[in-house]
């Protein structure tokens, strides 16, 4: 029987991967080079064709090099923005809008007296750059186990917000479950949905495949956060395997499948795709 391949919608880089490489690209071409803090997407085919036009990561503020560095598409806290500033060095700002809005959020709500939750990995960029907008009164969580912390007592005013890229349904059970269990008199609660709406729609086109195939692959950087939640969903509903490159693919994976899936994180470029795609045709025909 032959393989039925199907590529998932709406794949390729994100809006915010898109303009952050655009940006940097840019720069590079002008200036011969840039430094870029920390890794500028979570994926290592996009910065090694980076490093080929000039441009280099710097782990940590004491490792840049020069005067000139760009911050991520995860964006960072006002905090290092200063401390960079105060160092004398000019900063490119490839933050992602959508997780600008994040931070604004974080900021208002702080302003306004409010505890700032963000329903996300603490140890994600992303989350340390929102929670700094927050001027750190706040807490990063994917769980909620701070509730339950002996001892540990809520401000009335909470505000809830999302890391950018988790799976929508699970920041609603996650703002439920905080509602049954710490709202108590004369607490204020607010929510703000910060989840993108690019990772909506990509969990919902690779759910929509995943459910009609028996075996998908995920096409994305092992440490990259939106990817694993692709994975997750994925799996939840039949075999499926996260692989960087084509590369990866075992023939075992194929045997008796009569359709594959195929979907991919939003730093994942559209010439990997293609080339799980070619493979895939290829291995099928053998
Ligand atoms: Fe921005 Fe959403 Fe991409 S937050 S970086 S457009 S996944």
């Amino acid at each position: 029987m032959a393989l039925k391949i199907e590529k998932a919608a709406g794949i390729g880089f994100c809006f915010g991967v898109k303009r952050a490489i655009d940006i940097l690209e840019k720069v590079a071409r002008e200036r011969g080079g840039v430094e870029t803090l920390g890794a500028v997407v979570h994926n290592q085919q996009v910065l090694q064709r980076l490093a080929e036009i000039g441009i280099r990561v710097a782990k940590d503020v004491d490792d840049i090099q020069g005067n000139i560095v760009a911050i991520s598409s995860h964006g960072v806290s006002p905090q290092l923005e200063e401390e960079l500033r105060a160092r004398h060095i000019e900063i490119v700002n490839t933050t992602c809008p959508f997780v600008h809005r994040a931070q604004i959020t974080a900021r208002r709500l702080a302003e306004s007296g409010f505890f700032v939750v963000v329903y996300g990995d603490a140890n994600h960029p992303e989350v340390t750059g929102i929670l700094g907008w927050a001027n750190n009164r706040g807490i990063a969580t994917s769980n909620g186990e701070f509730m339950t912390r002996p001892g540990h007592q809520l401000p009335r005013r909470i505000g809830i917000l999302s890391q950018t890229t988790q799976i929508p349904a699970h920041f609603t059970g996650f703002v439920k479950n905080f509602i049954d269990s710490a709202l108590t008199k004369d607490s204020e609660l607010r929510i703000i949905d910060t989840i993108c709406h690019d990772i909506r729609l990509r969990q919902a086109a690779a759910l929509k495949i995943a459910n009609r195939v028996g075996l998908m692959l995920v096409i994305g950087g092992r440490n990259s956060a939106n990817t694993s939640h692709l994975v997750e969903l994925c799996s939840a509903v039949t075999t499926t395997y996260l692989i960087e490159t084509a590369d990866e693919i075992q023939s075992s994976w194929l045997q008796g499948q009569s359709r594959i899936g195929v979907t991919a994180g939003a730093s994942t470029a559209e010439q990997t795709i293609d080339e799980v795609l070619t493979r895939l045709k290829t291995m099928a025909q053998i």
